[in-house]
């Protein structure tokens, strides 16, 4: 019999800031470089006032995957700012290393998809590092389709690297 996922999908809240920075910053400095932000992070205190303003806001949300020994997970979206396409979210996904292919990124995925119906979003995209394998999987598994490539998008250290733009109606 397969085992039970140990862990919930919640809305972040300020208290996680250190949890959330700690986690992000161990994804960040993995030697793939799976993430755009490449071992940097917002500070604990930054991130507590970010979690504590999208609360309130219908424009944003961070979901997080808890476990009994904390956080393992973090989604992050934020709405297209621009009127035209206010009905665009773009996201960005991280799972703890030790507890990846357990159905935590399916799970805030999902959740996200949740957040987008009651918040008026009609379209989810998000950026890719075209190595990142994993990722790609997990977003087609679940119907994000690849939108075109990104040229030079991103900065890491001296270079800019390309991204794969992937997106999904919900
Ligand atoms: C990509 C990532 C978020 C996936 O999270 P996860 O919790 O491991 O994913 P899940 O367990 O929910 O996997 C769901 C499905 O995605 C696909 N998938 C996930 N990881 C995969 C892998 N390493 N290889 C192939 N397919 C994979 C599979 O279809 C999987 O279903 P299955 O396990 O039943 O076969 C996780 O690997 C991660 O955090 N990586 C580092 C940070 C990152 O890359 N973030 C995304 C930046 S765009």
């Amino acid at each position: 019999m397969s085992e039970r996922p140990r862990f919930h999908v919640r809305k972040a809240e300020p208290g996680d800031a250190a949890e959330l920075v700690e986690l992000a910053l161990a994804v960040g400095s993995e030697p793939e470089g799976w993430l755009v932000t490449n071992g940097t992070w917002r500070s604990v205190s930054d991130e507590r006032r970010y979690v504590r303003a999208i609360r309130r806001s219908k424009a944003a949300a961070v979901l997080v995957a808890e476990a009994p020994e904390g956080i393992v997970g973090r989604l992050s979206l934020s709405r297209d700012p621009h009127p035209a396409s206010r009905h665009v979210a773009d996201l960005g996904l991280m799972v703890a290393a030790d507890w990846r292919r357990r159905g935590v990124g399916r799970a805030l995925m999902l959740g996200a998809e949740e957040w987008a119906r009651s918040a008026g979003v009609r379209k989810l995209e998000l950026h890719v590092l075209p190595y990142n394998e994993a990722a790609i999987a997990l977003y087609e598994s679940l119907g994000y389709e690849r939108e075109g490539v990104r040229r030079n998008h991103y900065r890491r250290g001296a270079d800019l690297v390309d991204a794969v733009l992937m997106a999904k109606e919900v």
